[in-house]
């Protein structure tokens, strides 16, 4: 193989830069070039695409976002953005992706791989934690630390004025984020959308907590789940205590990425070009209790994660 190509697509996560400097470096040592491709898929249609050295990806391990760029791409989804894509790729010998990205993207590389057969590796980079197959998703847990000092600090001015504050979180149509950051923030309940909840019974136990002489309540909502606004104007009605709502928004996907994020995005970057180079496809990699896993990109795209049950009950047991 001469020459591989890494991107980055959808949301960006703290700690794809990590990923993709594990990438190239790996590449580079393994004496395979190296390009990386701006602004997601729109990068690949409009040849945005640069060589990158080992220089390329200096000073990056500590930063979020992501110094390649993402787009969600609405040409790529069309086969004659897809088609477009493929000659730019051609036309630099380029003859593997490793695509960094959420669930979207993965599914955008399946159907590339589909229909131009090109070997494509994916490493599953979003805040949400939600791709199938993985316990991990490149970003989640800075993502999920950064609600945590939010959570701190609204428990404070709660506390001050006796309120209920509700917290929004991110997370699309997973609870991951809300339910580890709930329970890791004491949150008194948790809402996701994968588990039913019961607004009255919510709003009754509230109040009689308060008349027992609790001072505040955090209601982590994901925001998938319900309208944290919404939420807040019906709770405060039915339960007659002052609420306040917290949409903590897109501060929640920027920020330096931890440890966790740090290693085992580099770990993935280099799982990912080794496996490029060594003439395998159709691969999202990922960890499976704390090991490292291949997932079949297939299998990854047309699965739906579920949230583990076993958070859901600790949550409950615990409020
Ligand atoms: O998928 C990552 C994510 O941050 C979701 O949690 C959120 O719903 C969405 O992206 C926000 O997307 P945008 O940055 O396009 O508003």
């Amino acid at each position: 193989m001469e020459a591989i190509a890494v991107i980055t697509s959808g949301g960006d996560s703290p700690g794809m830069n990590a990923a993709a400097r594990a990438v190239v470096r790996t590449a580079l040592y393994e004496g395979v070039r190296v390009f990386g491709v701006r602004n997601g898929y729109k990068g690949l249609i409009n040849d945005d695409i640069d060589e990158l050295s080992s220089q390329s990806v200096a000073d990056l391990i500590q930063r979020g976002g992501t110094f390649l760029g993402t787009a969600r791409s609405e040409k790529f989804r069309t086969p004659e953005g897809r088609q477009t894509a493929y000659n730019n790729i051609r036309a630099r010998n380029i003859e593997g992706l490793v695509i960094i990205g959420g669930d979207g993207s993965l599914r955008g590389g399946a159907s590339f791989s589909k229909e131009y057969n090109i070997p494509i590796v994916g490493l599953p980079g979003t805040i949400d934690n939600d791709v199938w197959g993985t316990d991990y998703t490149i970003g989640a847990d800075t993502a999920a630390n950064t609600i945590l000092e939010a959570i701190n600090k609204l428990r404070d001015t709660a506390s001050a004025h006796r309120r209920i504050i509700a917290v929004e979180v991110m997370g699309r149509k997973s609870g991951w984020l809300a339910m580890t950051t709930g329970i890791a923030g004491g949150a008194e309940y948790v809402l996701v959308p994968e588990v039913k909840f019961d607004l009255d019974e919510m709003c009754h136990e509230l109040r009689e907590s308060y008349d027992r002489g609790k001072r505040y309540s955090i209601i982590v909502v994901a925001e998938g789940a319900c309208d944290a606004i919404g939420l807040g104007t019906v709770v405060e009605e039915k339960t007659g205590i002052d609420t306040r709502v917290s949409v903590l928004g897109h501060i929640q996907r920027g920020g330096s990425p931890t440890v966790e994020d740090r290693i085992k995005a580099s770990m993935l970057g280099e799982k990912a070009a080794l496996a490029l180079l060594s003439g395998q496809t159709n691969k999202v990699f990922g960890f499976d209790s704390g090991k490292p896993v291949a997932i079949d990109l297939f299998d990854a795209v047309n699965n739906k994660k579920t949230l583990d049950p076993e958070l859901v009950r600790l949550a409950r047991v615990l409020a």
